[in-house]
């Protein structure tokens, strides 16, 4: 391994920083000073953490500015499990032929495009042998809750069906769903098209997002999530651009796990596509309609779970020694929407899923996810035999399935959140 900078790690705080600290915030009420100096330390230590020195910065039209950071040097090898990890280039397996070229849907009455870019590729190019990292800010800590909760996601956002309790949805500061869903099983990986959108979120502190879940165990405590998708969240980025992003977590989001590369974990291979970068252009209502593919395989002779981007983008991979149920196979997929109720006076949230329409209103109105598929035991992608669809509340975000065609297994989902049925 080539050497790398020496940072303070936050996650080995003792308790004793941690009574420094409440002491500082004590002191610093009645004199000042005390804790935003500790304070400035932790962020200048965790900044130099995630910020790796790069080979060159790219400023992107949005605000956001890439680093062009040298592969051997991403976060990723910081995690202790990762010390000595060689870098995997290229997949020893991948479930269908990525390299020879799109295969473009011959119908023509539901037409989408292919989103091909990021905003920042009209500014620059990174080199070979590096990895775009979109740069953290000092805002960035200041939006969120604490330094260390910085690039974590909530637990509650695991879609759960099965011991759905109408009862709580209501009284829990809910995640809401709107999935299709597969169960039981032995997965190796999954794939589907989704439409993307810019959906209104009301409340800073909510997100809005459609995405994929691999999962693993069961819900308790170990659970291992692997998800990817497009998101909008404020309180992540600091405005409302749709976003590229990844997340993973190896027990049910308490320790472990992130967003993007804001902890390590996730090993990047490719120097074109930005984790948490904007994508464009976006679906209109009634116009035009853009969508990505996600697909997420298990390599089962390294162990590894690789993520594509589109058609030819192969992104990077999550070691399989980062996962517990994971390093055998998934037990569960997930495909659909998701946004934070954060219920502020008590109603619901305007914040909208997908589209901001429901699934009803169909083709170029309504958000899709299409060709759903999964990886078999044999390595095979297939339509999922036992697909089931779930949501809390139907009455403010609603998801209907169907088959056929060259959609193959698919279903339209979302909503507007608030209105007069969803009080
Ligand atoms: C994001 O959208 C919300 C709600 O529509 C709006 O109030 C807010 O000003 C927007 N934020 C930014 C940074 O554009
Ligand atoms: C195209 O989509 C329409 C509407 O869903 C469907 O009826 C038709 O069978 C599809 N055509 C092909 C070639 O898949």
């Amino acid at each position: 391994m080539p050497s790398r900078v020496a940072v303070i790690n936050p996650t080995t705080l003792s308790f004793a920083a941690v009574l420094v600290m409440t002491a500082a915030i004590i002191t610093a009420s009645a004199a000042g000073g005390d804790f935003s100096d500790l304070h400035e330390v932790k962020v200048r230590g965790h900044l130099k953490k995630l910020n790796r020195p790069a080979l060159k910065s790219i400023k992107s039209p949005d605000g956001d500015v890439i680093d062009c950071v040298p592969i051997s040097q991403q976060p990723a090898f910081e995690h202790p499990l990762l010390k000595s990890h060689t870098i995997q280039m290229k997949p020893s397996f991948h479930p269908e032929d990525v390299y020879s070229g799109s295969k473009v849907s011959s119908n023509t009455t539901k037409q989408s495009k292919v989103i091909l870019s990021q905003l920042w590729h009209v500014n620059g190019k990174c080199p070979e042998n590096t990895v775009p990292i979109r740069r953290t800010r000092r805002e960035d800590f200041i939006r969120a809750n604490s330094i260390e909760n910085y690039g974590k996601k909530n637990q509650k956002s695991i879609p759960k069906p099965k011991s759905y309790d109408p009862a709580s949805v209501l009284t829990q500061n809910g995640h809401q769903h709107a999935i299709m869903y597969v169960e039981d099983g032995k997965f190796y990986g999954a794939k589907a098209k989704m439409n993307v959108w810019k959906p209104d979120v009301e409340m800073p502190n909510e997100f809005s997002l459609g995405q994929i879940w691999v999962l693993g165990g069961n819900f308790n405590s170990d659970l291992n999530s692997i998800e990817a998708g497009w998101q909008v969240s404020p309180q992540l980025y600091g405005d409302n651009n749709t976003r590229l992003f990844t997340y993973w977590t190896s027990d049910a989001y308490q320790g472990t796990g992130c967003y993007n590369l804001l902890c390590s974990g996730f090993v990047q291979i490719n120097n074109e596509i930005a984790m948490g970068g904007s994508i464009a252009p976006l679906s209109n209502y009634g116009g035009s309609q853009y969508d990505i593919t996600i697909l997420i395989w298990k390599d089962q002779k390294e162990g590894n779970w690789w993520l594509q981007f589109g058609e030819k983008y192969v992104i990077g991979y999550w070691p399989g020694s980062l996962f517990s149920y994971l390093s055998e196979s998934a037990s569960m997929i997930e495909w659909g929407g998701e946004v934070v109720n954060s219920e502020d006076e008590g109603r619901h949230t305007r914040t909208q899923m997908g589209s901001g329409h429901f699934a009803e209103e169909g083709w170029a109105k309504a958000s899709y996810f299409k060709n759903v598929q999964i990886v078999d035991g044999s390595n095979t992608l297939r339509d999922p035999d036992g697909l089931q669809v779930f949501t809390e509340q139907e009455s403010c975000y609603n998801v209907k399935s169907g088959s056929g065609g060259s959609w193959g297994s698919f279903f339209y989902y979302g909503g507007p959140g608030r209105n007069p049925d969803c009080p």
